[in-house]
C-alpha cells in the first residue's frame, strides 16, 4: 500500500459553546407524545442544550470562534478567512460568516457560509484546508454551528426529539511537518435523498406564505428510516474506502469521531469499520444532533475524557441532509 500523504495543514486550536438552557426528554414528554424511554432506546440523547429567543447561529458560533481563538492566543483579525458551515444562517443574506467576522472585530477578513447540512463542518474543513495547502492563506476559521429548535415543530415528535442548538470553532494553519494534521478526505453527495430530510419553504421554490405557515413548511420535515438505512450504509462504505486508500484498517484508528445523529447509526458504523470500542466517541446523551455543530463538540468531549491526544489518528465521518457524506483522516495536533 501507498504511504499515506503527508499531512500540509493542521488544526492548531478547537473551540466549543452550547447554550445554557437544557431541554430533557423529561421536559419533551410535556410537550409531545413521547416517553424518556423510546427516546434514549431509538436514539440514544438523553437532553439537548436550546437557545434562548432571540440568540441565532452567528452568536453560537461567535462564542465558539472566541474560545478557539483564546486556546491559540491569537487576535481575530490574525485570521485570513472565516467559513460558517450552517443549515440555520441568522437569515438568508448577509451570510453568517459576515455576522461573524463583525461580531469578532475580524478586520480585513473574508468568509462565506457553506451548505451541506450535517456534513458541513467536514467539508468546511476541507474547504479551509485547500486555501492553506495551495499557499493562499495562512490561518482560517471553520466553524460549525446550528440553532435547530429555530426550525423545529415542537408538535412532530418524530423530528423536535432529535436536535439540539450548538457550535464548534477550529483554526487551521499550515502543518509544521511533523507527520500531524489533515492526511486525507473522501466527499459525496446523493441529492437523490433530497426530499428525506429537508425543509420545504423559506426558499425560492417556496417563498413564505400565509400557506406555506399554516402548512408548517418552515420545519424540518423527516423521513427517519430511509435517512437512517442510507446513512448505517454509506458512512461505512465511505469510512472503508478512505482507509483503503490509505492502506489503513479500522482496528489502526486511535478515536473514531462520527456525525452524532443516532447511537444505533454510530455503534453499526464502529463495528461494520471494525473499530477498538474504547475508540468510538459519542456525546448525543448530552447534545443530541446539533447538525454542523457535532463533530467538534464530539472533538471537544474526546479530549475531555482524555481520549484524543496529539499523535492519535483519528476519523472523522458524516452523513446529512442532501445527502451529503463525509469522511476525513487526520492526526491530531493541538
Ligand atoms: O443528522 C441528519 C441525519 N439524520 C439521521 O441520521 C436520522 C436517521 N433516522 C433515525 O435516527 C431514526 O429513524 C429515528 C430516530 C428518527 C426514528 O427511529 P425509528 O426506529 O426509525 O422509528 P420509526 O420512525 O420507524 O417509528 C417507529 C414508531 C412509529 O409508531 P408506529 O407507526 O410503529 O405505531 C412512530 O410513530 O415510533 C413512533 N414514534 C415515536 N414514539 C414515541 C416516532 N417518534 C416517536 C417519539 N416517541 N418521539
Amino acid at each position: 500500500m501507498a504511504n499515506p500523504p503527508r499531512p500540509k495543514v493542521k488544526i492548531s486550536a478547537l473551540g466549543t459553546y452550547v447554550p445554557p438552557r437544557v431541554l430533557t426528554n423529561a421536559d419533551l414528554e410535556k410537550v409531545v407524545e413521547t416517553t424518556d424511554e423510546w427516546i434514549i432506546s431509538r436514539t440514544g440523547i438523553r437532553e439537548r442544550h436550546i437557545a434562548e429567543k432571540g440568540m441565532a447561529t452567528s452568536d453560537l458560533a461567535v462564542e465558539a470562534a472566541k474560545n478557539a481563538l483564546a486556546e491559540r492566543a491569537i487576535a481575530a483579525d490574525e485570521i485570513d478567512a472565516i467559513i460558517v458551515g450552517t443549515v440555520t444562517p441568522d437569515m438568508l443574506f448577509p451570510s453568517t460568516a459576515c455576522l461573524v467576522q463583525y461580531k469578532l472585530g475580524a478586520k480585513g477578513v473574508w468568509g462565506f457560509d457553506l451548505s451541506a447540512a450535517c456534513s458541513a463542518f467536514l467539508y468546511a474543513l476541507q474547504t479551509g484546508t485547500q486555501f492553506i495547502a495551495g499557499g493562499a492563506h495562512k490561518r482560517v476559521l471553520v466553524i460549525g454551528a446550528d440553532v435547530m429548535s429555530s426550525i423545529l415543530d415542537y408538535t412532530d415528535r418524530a423530528t423536535c426529539i432529535l436536535f439540539g442548538d450548538g457550535a464548534g470553532a477550529v483554526i487551521l494553519e499550515a502543518s509544521d511537518n511533523d507527520g500531524l494534521g489533515i492526511i486525507d478526505f473522501m466527499h459525496e453527495v446523493d441529492g437523490s435523498g433530497g426530499c428525506a430530510l429537508y425543509m420545504p419553504a423559506g426558499g425560492s421554490l417556496h417563498p413564505a406564505t400565509h400557506e406555506t405557515v399554516d402548512k408548517r413548511m418552515h420545519y424540518v420535515h423527516q423521513d427517519g428510516q430511509t435517512v437512517f438505512k442510507f446513512a448505517v450504509k454509506k458512512q461505512a462504505e465511505l469510512c472503508e474506502k478512505l482507509l483503503c486508500r490509505n492502506g489503513l484498517k479500522g482496528s489502526d484508528i486511535d478515536v473514531f469521531i462520527p456525525h452524532q445523529a443516532n447511537q444505533r447509526i454510530i455503534l453499526a458504523s464502529a463495528e461494520r469499520l471494525g473499530l477498538k470500542p474504547e475508540s468510538v466517541i459519542i456525546n448525543i446523551d448530552r447534545f443530541g444532533n446539533t447538525t454542523a455543530g457535532t463533530i467538534p463538540l464530539a472533538m471537544e468531549t474526546a479530549r475531555q475524557e482524555g481520549k484524543l491526544k496529539k499523535g492519535h489518528l483519528v476519523l472523522l465521518a458524516s452523513v446529512g441532509a442532501g445527502f451529503t457524506v463525509g469522511a476525513t483522516l487526520l492526526r491530531w495536533s493541538c
